[in-house]
């Protein structure tokens, strides 16, 4: 093997253009491929910056042959002559299409075993491949523009921010189990017998401390860990670009946010964001797309159809509002001639994975109404239902009826399927809003009572505070998410800073006072000492950069990601650690059935 001793790098691999031709040049990295014609060596070398030709003329008997021993991966450092090439070669798709390096010395820095798939972009590989030999997954090209753009993301969040007056601040990941809504993850301590760390789900808790000390505006690129189960757009560790801010309102939060957007976007993709962004309340992303993170790239709006179905004499629709819940309906324009009664089965079954217990439907056609519900309607209800719907010959109405969440995550769903079957996504637009307004609480059917839906630091709305005792379900949150293309890309609140009503708020949420003490008691002190106003969001920064690239798993956007059982196949982590460690921990492992 030979060194690199007395070379110099001159450029990386795709920096030369024609203007350099005639220099020397020295060049390493990776052999992509190698093609032999006529004798004639000719290998793809491939850094960082891309790839670049270099050749190895066959006069040169012993460079001729050296060259003949490279294989695939190959880690090489080559002495040459920048020339153009030849007319009839030139490569008008590659940046350094136009020249190729003529080789006059060749050093093998590292030889490589062939590796277990081609470091290319397009590959046919499975994933689980990629993330066993993730080091080589990581070569390709495309993974790593991904990386690339993660970080410029990130130097663009500590710039913007930076200007803007917030200071970027380290909060600890050894901390106290607070409830943020997932599990945690636990650190046993070897100090003290049975008392454990948590790492944070999130830094909410010092965030809002440093408000309290003065600090007026903090940023953190901070990992969370959340030990959930995992989807395409979750991980167990994953990254916040986490703020807070003093003295401020939701308007303040959203409008330095929507800047930072704006930067970002233009300054990755090119895309210009208009702003100011739309906003809509929970109430209404929930009854106009059954979802409180809206993909508003299509249409097909849900349609509230209870006034007319009440006085049907369709029992179970009228039932439904008789009991409080609703008929909503889509249209499927112009999917009447699309949808086969096997499609309807299958939508029925789709629907039903929602807890709905029907999917029914009208399809309108040149002469005719089909469908299983006309038959219980009057004429000048259908009139109505097909008015409010805006039907059409050859469209498909596709009714819910149950109690409003059932209906909202039904066909909040079927219209994302719909969307997806039939390819109804213009995939150039980059659609991001806010939802404002949500509700403080949420009613967990499993714990049988209400939970904090975003976290218990968040501000009732002023002019709802009255009814936290009376009617809880009903409070509103000084609460906004930012979603782009359906996705939650981010979250936050203005939040309580007040110990009145953070007490109020454990106790709502179930906490007893002892266990709110012992839980939160250094926070509830910390409230005594005069607590500045303050509210604040989070980005889920792996989101942001998978919609930016156009991946479709945050995995894509991630260097090391777990899977989906949360282990991590290269280093094979979780793992067993032995005896002596468990004993320092004070921790013996148990079989469990
Ligand atoms: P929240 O829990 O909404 O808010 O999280 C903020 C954003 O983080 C991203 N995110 C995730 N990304 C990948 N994998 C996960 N498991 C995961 N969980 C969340 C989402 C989400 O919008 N402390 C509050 C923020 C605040 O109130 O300031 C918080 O953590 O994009
Ligand atoms: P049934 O009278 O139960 O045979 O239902 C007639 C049609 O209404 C069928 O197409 C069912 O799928 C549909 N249906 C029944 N219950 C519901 C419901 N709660 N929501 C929507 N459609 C329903």
């Amino acid at each position: 093997m030979d060194t690199m001793v007395g070379m110099k790098r001159s450029c990386l691999c795709a920096e030369p253009t024609l203007a350099d031709a005639g220099k020397e040049l020295t060049l390493m990295g990776w052999v992509d491929t190698i093609r032999n014609h006529g004798g004639i060596n000719f290998v793809v070398l491939r850094d960082i910056s891309g790839i670049i030709q270099i050749v190895f003329d066959a006069g040169d008997k012993a460079l001729a042959d050296k060259a003949d021993t490279l294989g695939r991966e190959y880690v090489i450092a080559v002495r040459g002559v920048l020339r153009k090439r030849s007319e009839d070669t030139i490569n008008p798709k590659l940046k350094t299409g136009e020249v190729e390096l003529r080789v006059t010395e060749l050093r093998i820095l590292n030889e490589s075993e062939t590796p277990p798939f081609m470091i290319d972009d397009d590959i046919d590989v499975s994933e689980e491949m990629r993330l066993r030999y993730r080091y080589l997954d990581l070569r390709r090209p495309v993974m790593q523009k991904n990386l690339k753009l993660r970080h410029k993301v990130t130097q663009i969040a500590r710039s913007y921010f930076d200007e803007n007056g917030f200071t970027e601040i380290e909060t600890p990941v050894l901390i106290k189990s607070t409830p943020e809504g997932a599990r945690d993850y636990l650190v046993p301590s070897r100090v003290h017998p049975g008392h454990f760390f948590a790492l944070p789900q999130s830094p909410q808790i010092y965030k809002q401390l440093l408000m309290l000390s003065g600090m007026d505006r903090y940023i953190q690129i901070a990992k969370c860990f959340r030990d959930e189960d995992l989807r395409a757009d979750r991980q167990p560790e994953f990254t916040q670009i986490d703020l807070e801010m003093s003295f401020v309102n939701e308007d303040d939060v959203m409008s330095v946010n929507e800047g930072f957007i704006q930067k970002v976007f233009k300054e990755t993709i090119g895309v210009d964001v208009a702003l100011p962004l739309p906003r809509l309340t929970w109430q209404e992303a929930m009854d106009r797309f059954g979802s409180d993170k809206p993909d508003t790239r299509f249409g097909m709006e849900l349609v509230d159809l209870s006034d007319i179905c009440a006085g049907s004499d369709f029992k179970t629709f009228a039932d439904v509002v008789k009991k409080g819940g609703s008929v909503r309906a889509i249209n499927g324009k112009g999917l009447g001639d699309k949808l086969s009664r096997r499609d309807h089965d299958s939508l029925v079954d789709f629907v039903k994975t929602y807890h709905a217990k029907g999917l029914a439907w009208i399809d309108v056609t040149e002469t005719e109404l089909k469908s299983p519900i006309t038959k219980f309607f009057k004429e000048d209800e259908i009139k109505a239902i097909l008015e409010r719907t805006n039907a059409e010959v050859g469209d498909t109405i596709l009714f819910v009826a149950d109690k409003n969440s059932v209906v909202y995550q039904a066909l909040g769903a079927l219209r994302l399927e719909l969307a997806r079957r039939f390819d109804l996504i213009d995939k150039s637009k980059f659609n991001l809003l806010w939802v404002t307004d949500f509700p403080l609480f949420e009613y967990s059917e499993e714990e049988r009572r209400f939970v904090a839906m975003h976290h218990p630091f968040t501000m009732p709305k002023d002019e709802d505070l009255d009814m936290l005792d009376s009617d809880p379900g009903s409070v509103r949150a000084k609460a906004y998410d930012i979603v782009l293309n359906g996705v939650e890309l981010g979250g936050g609140s203005i939040r309580i800073y007040n110990s009145d009503i953070q007490n109020k708020m454990f106790e709502k949420l179930g906490f007893s006072q002892e266990d709110a003490e012992e839980r939160f008691g250094f926070l509830l002190t910390a409230f005594k000492y005069g607590t500045p106003p303050h509210g604040g969001m989070a980005y889920g920064l792996d989101r942001l950069v998978m919609l930016l690239t156009g991946s479709t798993s945050i995995r894509d956007v991630m260097a090391f990601p777990k899977i989906k059982d949360s282990s991590e196949l290269m280093s094979k982590a979780p793992g067993t650690v032995d005896e002596k460690q468990l004993r320092e921990l004070h921790l013996a492992i148990k079989e469990t059935e």
